[in-house]
């Protein structure tokens, strides 16, 4: 069954020069771009994101870093693809995540860990939503 996932690039991928080297990873495992932007996000847009993580205690912190320079937003469509990108993606603390993996392989922080892919199923439409407007999802396409 083929998925959508929502993808984004955070503030430190972005200035280390990642942005190819994460997309490259994503098209060499097979999974579709339908959409991709660099943005500077909003307060709200940050807010609104990462709303399960109000009140705790690193929320203010990493509101103000998502929000400190450019970001690059995507999303990303294959079979299974939440599972297939959160396990590209690696573990939140980049000390701990696998090698191979993005964090494993580029982060060493909980706080700074380069990348940011929806969790689970239920929540990619939320929060590709904050970002992309339907119609900005390019049609299904052949992809090899
Ligand atoms: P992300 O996958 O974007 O989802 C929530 C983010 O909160 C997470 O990556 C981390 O960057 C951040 N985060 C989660 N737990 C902590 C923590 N204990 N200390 C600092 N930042 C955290």
């Amino acid at each position: 069954m083929t998925q959508l996932e929502f993808v984004m690039i955070k503030p430190d991928g972005v200035k280390r020069g990642l942005v190819g080297e994460i997309i490259k990873r994503f098209e060499n495992k097979g999974l579709k771009l339908r959409a991709l932007k660099m943005i500077k996000m909003s307060k709200e847009q940050a807010i609104e994101l990462y709303k399960e993580h109000e009140g705790k205690p690193f929320f203010d912190d990493l509101v103000n870093y998502v929000t400190s320079g450019p970001v690059v937003v995507m999303v990303v469509e294959g079979p299974r693809a939440v599972e297939v990108v959160r396990r590209m993606v690696g573990a939140t603390d980049g000390a701990e995540a696998e090698p191979g993996s993005i964090r494993g392989d580029f982060a060493l922080s909980k706080a700074r860990n380069i990348v940011h892919a929806t969790d689970s199923p239920e929540k990619v439409e939320r929060e590709m939503s904050i970002f992309f407007k339907k119609e900005e999802l390019v049609e299904d396409y052949e992809f090899a």
